[in-house]
């Protein structure tokens, strides 16, 4: 585990746009497993900046995203299609057909995970998955009670979520009670983690996640099982950490 600590969102997107460039200029083809959120945002502007000041090429990237809400079509303004199509696909030179989202419209969401796993699977798995933490320690949308064995599945939020989420929509009621999530068994299969973290809002998810017990409570804490993650978290998300991880 490396645990990078910096002083802003701005320098969080930064760095851990840096980790990305460097596998996609090392790796034809490469394999990213991408977040929605504000968190990654500042990742997805240097992502973009590096594509047209310094030609970062997406020509062959292969992407996966972790999760979408059931219900809601891609030109819903709050669809993680929407959101991956505006804060990034739409922005560098991505073949849309290269770019992956649980599709929030099935009418079988079932075969729908099981294909989008094989989807993951025939390209080889994931290089470099990025993550963001929620307040109650969940990553992508597998809340606590979440199996760390999980698979990609339709669930149901938790109220902490719907609430936390519920910023982005006219109203709570308007926010979808489903999503469609890779698992955490799921993410601890890609071959890199890089796991974001901004704000003071999440400093005790994180320390729970990092350096509590592994446990289903806070499925983040799943991480700690993996060989190969990176943390970039902002300094006011890394107030409750007490550790001096090596890797
Ligand atoms: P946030 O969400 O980046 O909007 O804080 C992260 C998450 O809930 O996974």
């Amino acid at each position: 585990m490396r645990v990078n600590v910096v002083k802003s969102p701005e320098e969080m997107g930064k760095r851990a746009a840096a980790i990305i460039a460097e596998g996609m200029r090392s790796k034809p083809h490469y394999v990213l497993g991408l977040a929605t959120g504000s968190t990654p945002i500042p990742l997805y502007q240097e992502l973009i900046r590096l594509h047209k000041e310094e030609g970062l090429d997406f020509s062959t990237t292969i992407t996966f995203n972790l999760d979408e809400y059931v219900g809601l079509p891609p030109t819903h303004d709050q669809s993680y299609r929407y959101f991956m199509n505006e804060q990034l696909f739409n922005h560098v030179n991505i073949d849309p057909k290269h770019t992956h989202v649980p599709d929030g419209m099935t009418d079988n969401p079932e075969l729908h995970c099981l294909t989008y796993e094989a989807w993951i699977e025939d390209v080889g798995g994931i290089d470099c998955q990025v993550l963001g933490i929620g307040g109650n320690g969940h990553i992508a949308f597998n809340e606590p009670g979440s199996s760390l064995a999980s698979r990609t599945r339709m669930l149901s939020l938790t109220e902490e979520t719907i609430k936390d989420n519920s910023r982005f929509f006219a109203s709570i009621d308007d926010v979808p009670k489903q999503a469609i999530t890779m698992g955490v068994g799921t993410v601890l299969e890609a071959e890199n983690i890089l796991l974001l973290a901004n704000g003071a809002n999440k400093a005790a998810a994180l320390a729970a996640a990092l350096e509590g017990p592994v446990s289903v409570k806070v499925p983040c804490s799943a991480v700690q099982l993996h060989p190969e993650v990176t943390c970039v978290v902002t300094e006011d998300a890394a107030t409750a950490l007490t550790l001096n991880f090596r890797s």
